[in-house]
């Protein structure tokens, strides 16, 4: 079945009352067993590729500078790996475009077979971020993309911007907003916050998406409300880091408990990309521990260097350089390597697994009308 758009994914959460994960990937390994786990929970599947993971994967190490055309580049891998495991599975997948900082950042996702793609116009004064919005919409609604906004600034390091402290998004702008701009689903900021350092105990602030709803339901408008920075931080897999040589500090997640609670608010779509971080690094350092020789191989040896260099470091990007071959089209042979992306693998489908469970998207895969980019053309145009 071909890679599906967004809204289809969300119409059967918002019906059937749970929600879906979002995952971050980063490496065709990484697609791979995002898409292999949620098969075997019969869940369907939102993969993610952030703006810079665009081009992190068109093969720039140092993503942060990377171009529009390292992006381009990037977004093909990304779509190819997810289309050539995807497209073979029973379960609907949907590609998604995660906090594309501009116009030009989604056409890139969607020429590079993106089928849904977020416009982060946040940081921008409120008629810039609806007029970019809007431009999103008429570009890709035609296409039969799905589109999500975002409304509000959550604290922490978000791609390209930083805010201090959380503004909260507003109701009553929210739902100006949706009007305004169509977007199939908004991000809000009702106390997530993006990284391993959200604080301990953090309490969510739920009377927002609620408020948001019963403002949305007066207006007859149906769009999908999603939940940034939700990573629960695992505290034994950070425990675990450290204890394998890692220095990771003052790392707390959103608890299981909060996040489980927003769902009867109306949170429909979950993002997570830190917790997958954190389980993969783990596994690559218990990997060098318990097969220490692979730290002489001269294919994924130096993927050890790095990790004894950057011990406070947690995102996979810093320590794969080495083998950006695997990272970008997953090729490559032997078995050291098959040991790192084996690691990899594992980490991030014990991370997934886990949420899948408890968003409740388990075994929810049959619900979801497969709409193709073609469908979504027509229902966009007809508003149905
Ligand atoms: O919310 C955002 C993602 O975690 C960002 O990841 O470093 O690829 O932009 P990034
Ligand atoms: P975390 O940093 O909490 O995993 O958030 C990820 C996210 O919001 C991706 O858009
Ligand atoms: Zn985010």
């Amino acid at each position: 079945m071909p890679l599906i758009p967004l809204r289809p994914v969300l119409e059967a959460a918002e019906t059937h009352g749970y929600a879906q994960g979002a995952f971050n990937v980063n490496a065709v390994c990484q697609a791979k067993a995002v898409i292999e786990v949620h098969e075997m929970l019969r869940s369907p599947a939102i993969l993610q590729g952030a703006d810079l993971a665009n081009a992190f994967m068109g093969g720039r190490t140092d993503f942060q500078n990377g171009t529009l055309e390292d992006k381009k580049k990037g977004a093909k891998n990304i779509a190819d790996a997810v289309r050539k495991y995807g497209e073979q599975s029973p379960i609907p997948v949907v590609l998604h475009l995660d906090h594309g900082r501009d116009f030009d950042s989604c056409v890139a996702a969607i020429e590079g077979g993106y089928t849904s793609v977020m416009i982060d116009g946040s940081s921008l004064p409120y008629e810039e971020n609806v007029e970019l919005t809007r431009e999103v919409v008429k570009y890709a609604h035609p296409r039969g993309v799905s589109v999500e906004g975002e409304l509000g600034v959550l604290a922490g390091v978000e791609d390209h911007v930083f805010a201090q402290n959380s503004t909260y998004t507003n109701p009553l702008t929210a739902v100006d907003f949706l009007k305004k701009t169509g977007v199939d689903a908004l991000a809000i900021s009702y106390g997530t916050m993006h990284g391993a350092s959200k604080g301990k105990d953090v309490k969510l602030r739920r009377e927002i998406p609620i408020a948001i709803r019963e403002c949305m339901s007066h207006e007859g408008i149906r769009a999908f409300l999603v939940s940034h920075g939700s990573s629960t931080v695992p505290q034994y897999i950070v425990q675990e880091i450290n204890a394998l040589g890692g220095e990771i500090q003052n790392a707390y997640g959103i608890s299981k408990e909060e996040l489980k609670a927003a769902i009867p608010c109306g949170i429909r779509k979950i993002n997570v990309d830190t917790d997958i971080r954190l389980a993969v690094t783990r596994n690559l350092r218990e990997l060098f521990r318990d097969c220490p020789e692979l730290k002489a191989d001269p294919v994924v040896g130096p993927i050890w260097t790095l990790l004894d260099e950057k011990r406070a470091a947690f995102d996979p990007r810093a320590f794969l350089p080495p083998i950006m071959d695997t990272v970008m089209y997953g090729t490559g042979e032997g078995e050291a390597l098959a040991r790192i992306t084996g690691a990899i693998e594992r980490g991030v489908k014990e991370a997934v697994g886990t949420l899948i469970v408890e968003f409740g998207s388990v075994g929810r895969y049959p619900l979801v009308r497969m709409d193709t980019l073609e469908t979504m053309i027509r229902r966009y145009k007809e508003g149905v």
